[in-house]
């Protein structure tokens, strides 16, 4: 058991235990972190594939959300392209969609399914930990740089919040970019039935995942090291992995820069990953960006 990065971790395979990995932003300086747990009533690897699908964000998040708002277009940019690789973290995933080109990062850095139970999307991670067969548990660890106007900025403590998954009429909440992806993993059932599925083109990447998970059970089942353990401490020192927003996340841009962002502006206001941030936790976060003369 060890404490990092404002989690507790722990091993539960055979001895003797690898290390957490010390990964890259776990180091990142002045940003706001915060954690968010969600209990998921499904399996964990429901969610994982989901971590290798870049068309659903296409269609769960940017249509869907169009659809929810009650229009019926215009629809995303459609993908024209897409590609798996795999390295000794996970997997990544590549995109080219309808206006850009394959000088895009979204191509040529790509986005991380981390191995065995993690998505990395640059600025946060999210693990879908298992809890029994039927549940797991939703872990997003979430850095928000502050603008430069808020630097130097030491975060005294990192704070964390439960996120409701459905609401008081126990609708599955569907406002959030997580709980989105919630309702896809729960929709399969509490285990997808696989029998039912058609996988296409697009899901190359979830056979890939499988196709390393059973080859990786078969390895541990032998006495071997699963993939992508980290033992050697020289290694475990800010582990990178790809990330298209590096060079933002660890030089920061000033407050006129973020509102001007077509992205980031949105995080200013809004966690926009779940649903349900605690009122202190907005109001630290509000403070940790010199956001707080805005209230009223
Ligand atoms: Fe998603």
């Amino acid at each position: 058991m060890q404490a990092k990065a404002g989690l507790v971790w722990t091993y539960l395979g055979p001895q003797p235990a690898p290390l957490v990995p010390d990964w890259e932003p776990f180091s990142w300086k002045n940003g706001f972190v915060q954690i968010v747990f969600a209990e998921v009533p499904c399996n964990w690897l429901q969610a994982q594939e989901n971590s290798i699908d870049p068309v659903h964000f296409e269609w769960m998040h940017e249509n869907w959300k169009t659809r929810l708002a009650g229009a019926t277009g215009p629809y995303a940019p459609k993908h024209l392209k897409i590609g798996f690789e795999e390295f000794e973290h996970g997997f990544v995933y590549k995109r080219v969609r309808e206006g850009s080109d394959e000088s895009d990062p979204l191509w040529t850095v790509g986005r991380v399914c981390l191995w065995p139970n993690g998505f990395f999307l640059g600025e946060h991670f999210e693990w879908r930990v298992p809890v029994d067969d039927e549940n797991l548990l939703s872990v997003t660890w979430s850095f928000i740089r502050v603008p430069k106007e808020a630097e130097p900025y030491e975060q005294k403590s990192i704070p964390s919040w439960n996120a409701p998954i459905r609401d008081s009429a126990g609708r599955w909440i569907t406002s959030h970019v997580i709980n989105q992806d919630i309702t896809a993993w729960v929709g399969q059932g509490r285990i997808a039935d696989r029998t039912k599925e058609n996988l296409g083109a697009s899901d190359r990447g979830i056979s890939m995942l499988r196709k390393r998970l059973f080859d990786e059970l078969r390895a541990v089942a032998a006495g071997k090291d699963p993939k992508g353990l980290i033992r050697d401490p020289a290694r475990n020192k800010r582990v990178e992995l790809p990330n298209i927003g590096r060079k933002l996340y660890t030089e920061g841009m000033t407050l006129k820069e973020y509102r001007e962002h077509p992205f980031w502006k949105n995080l200013l206001e809004d966690f926009r990953w779940h649903y349900g941030q605690p009122a202190e936790v907005k109001r630290e976060f509000r403070a940790a960006m010199g956001l707080e003369a805005e209230d009223n």
